[in-house]
Parts: structure tokens; C-alpha cells; sequence
């Protein structure tokens, strides 16, 4: 079994947002980065993605521009799978279906040594069911990141059926070396942790503006300037604690049989996909991003991203 001290060069398969992403982190660490894709237009894009990254940390001090540049210098770019021979750690980051993830890493995990660690940054598809392709999946685990993950610095940990614990170990050291803050997710359930407390707090709010009770904007700013605060600096039993047991509870008696139970896709988002209304990407989803406006509106969340992060510290 490889130790911390193995791992010195990361293989990153797809470049895309996410991949991206990952390779500014590890080079920031001083790994030596390959990041591979099939497409060749997707790792000119990495390039820009990762420049204009790199300019925002820079212009936001969160790093100098000397670091940029050894970042930089430490990522390469492959078209070829010959490139993960070396690998002491793989992310992947392809796209989402089964059937494209087992087909990489059933032939990546044969081309890799037999004691490198791979991992997988799937939304959601069952690590148990992808590591049916991976050789010795005793290494193999999840390892979900938060977009953008350069700046939010979660990474949950996956254990599958046949993971073995060392492999989380060493895994959880890996995302400590790069400052992240992991957390162990002891079975593969559907949407790990945090997607499924997101999807929890996204039935309620779909709940709340289909029952006329708040308007979208209202529900935003319950979160932003309510909840939100307050979950950027205590979790959800630390807030329980400083409540009161007793105040919980019997709110709590009350509460529960108020809340959605629903089993569906909501109707207002299903309205919006029908449209083809997908949000940012599309100029338009529960608000307006035509023209520029999509791109200053993401520039904004970076830097609001930033400014939390930085106060935290
Ligand atoms: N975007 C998010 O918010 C987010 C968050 C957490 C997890 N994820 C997961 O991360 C993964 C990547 O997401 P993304 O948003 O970066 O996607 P993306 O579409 O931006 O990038 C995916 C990249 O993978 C490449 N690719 C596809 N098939 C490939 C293959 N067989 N071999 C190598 N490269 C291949 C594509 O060319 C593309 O460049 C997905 O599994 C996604 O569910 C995404």
C-alpha cells in the first residue's frame, strides 16, 4: 500500500470544470499534474479555464503571482492513456454514465500499477456499481468535490463495498495535504451527504413557492441572509445545541408532518427543463443571465466564494 510520501504524480481524466479545477490544486501543491482528456478542444479550454482561475485568486489575493506560476508549470496536458503509467493518484472526472465510466477505468485501472490509488468524482452514480470495472477495487473510493473546487473546499470520501480502510486513510491525507476539508462517507448512498441534505432543502423550497407561501427571490434571501450565515459557521447539530434540545424537540413534534414528502421531480423545475431553460448555461432558469449577464453573475459568486472564505479562515 502506497503512504503520503508516494504520492507524488496525480492523473487527472477530463478536463472539464471540474478537472480543470483540481489540476490548479495539486499543482498549487506541488504534485506533478497530468491532465487528460479525449478531446483536444476540451483541454484548450482547461487552459483558458485554468488561466482565468488563476488571474481571479490572483486579484483577490489568495495567492501570489510566483505561486500561479509554479502552479502552472506543474500541470501537463495528455491526449494519450499511456500518460497514467506513472500515476500514484487518479481523480476521474469524466462525463456522468455508467456505461463511459466503466469503460475508462476498466482499461485505466490495467494500465496504472496495481498499488496506485483511484478515485472518482461522480455526482452521484453508485461508486459500488462503478467499481465493478476497476482492478483490485480494494483501492477505489469516491471522492466528491463542490463546484468550484478551487474555492469550496468540502471533499467527501466514498467508501464502497470493497474499499479497504487504508485506502480511505490515505485518501483523507491526500485532501488534507491540499488544504481541503474531507469527511468520510462510511457507505455508498444515493447523493453521498451533501447533495442528499441540498435535495432536502430543495424539495422544501420547490414546496414553499408551488404553495404560493414565498416568492423565489424571498426563499433565495432566507437562505443567503438566514440559514446561510448561519451554516457558513456551525452545522446543523452545533445549531440544535445552541438552540436547545427542548426547543428542538418540540418544535420538532410540530414541524415534521408540515414539511413536503414529495417523491417527485418539483413542477417548477420540470416546467423550466421542458423549456429549455437550464439556468446560467442557458441564459435563463428561475432568473434572468441573457447576454453578459450569466458571466457577471458567476464572477460575483467567485468572489462573494472568496470574500467567505477568506473572513473564515
Ligand atoms: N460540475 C459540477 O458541479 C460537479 C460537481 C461535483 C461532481 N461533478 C462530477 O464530475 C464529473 C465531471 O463533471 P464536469 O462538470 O467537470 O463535466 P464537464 O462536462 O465540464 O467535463 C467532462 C470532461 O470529460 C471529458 N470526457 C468525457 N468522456 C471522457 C473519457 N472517456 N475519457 C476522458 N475524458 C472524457 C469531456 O471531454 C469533458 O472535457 C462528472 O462525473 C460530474 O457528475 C460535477
Amino acid at each position: 500500500m502506497k503512504d503520503i510520501k508516494d504520492i507524488k504524480n496525480v492523473s487527472i481524466a477530463g478536463a472539464g470544470i471540474m478537472g480543470a479545477s483540481f489540476a490548479q490544486i495539486f499543482g498549487q501543491f506541488g504534485y506533478n499534474v497530468i491532465l487528460y482528456d479525449i478531446s483536444e478542444k476540451a483541454i484548450t479550454n482547461a487552459k483558458e479555464l485554468i488561466k482565468m482561475n488563476q488571474k481571479n485568486l490572483i486579484s483577490e489575493n489568495v495567492i501570489s503571482a510566483e505561486v500561479s506560476e509554479n502552479t502552472i508549470s506543474n500541470i501537463e496536458y495528455s491526449l494519450n492513456t499511456d500518460s497514467f503509467k506513472d500515476a500514484d493518484f487518479v481523480i476521474e472526472a469524466i462525463a456522468e454514465k455508467m456505461e463511459i465510466k466503466h469503460k475508462f477505468w476498466e482499461k485505466i485501472s490495467n494500465i496504472v500499477s496495481k498499488d496506485s490509488i483511484l478515485t472518482t468524482n461522480t455526482s452521484g452514480l453508485s461508486i459500488n456499481k462503478i467499481s465493478e470495472s476497476v482492478k483490485n477495487p480494494e483501492r477505489f473510493c469516491g471522492m466528491h468535490w463542490v463546484n468550484p473546487p478551487h474555492i469550496i473546499p468540502l471533499v467527501e470520501i466514498i467508501a464502497g463495498a470493497k474499499t479497504k480502510q487504508e485506502t480511505l486513510d490515505l485518501v483523507n491525507q491526500i485532501a488534507l495535504s491540499i488544504e481541503r476539508k474531507p469527511v468520510i462517507v462510511k457507505k455508498d448512498a444515493s447523493g453521498f451527504v451533501l447533495n442528499r441534505l441540498q435535495y432536502a432543502i430543495l424539495r422544501e423550497a420547490f414546496y414553499i413557492v408551488e404553495n404560493d407561501i414565498a416568492s423565489v427571490e424571498d426563499v433565495d434571501k432566507v437562505m443567503k441572509y438566514g440559514l446561510g450565515r448561519r451554516y457558513a459557521c456551525i452545522g446543523p447539530f452545533e445549531t440544535v445545541d445552541f438552540g436547545g434540545i427542548d426547543i428542538f424537540h418540540s418544535v420538532g413534534s410540530y414541524m415534521f408532518k408540515e414539511l413536503s414528502n414529495s417523491q417527485e421531480v418539483s413542477s417548477i423545475l420540470k416546467e423550466l427543463y421542458e423549456e429549455g431553460n437550464y439556468g446560467v448555461k442557458s441564459g435563463k432558469g428561475f432568473y434572468d443571465y441573457s447576454g453578459d449577464k450569466g458571466e457577471k453573475a458567476i464572477e460575483k459568486r467567485d468572489k462573494d466564494f472568496i470574500k467567505v472564505a477568506k473572513s473564515l479562515e
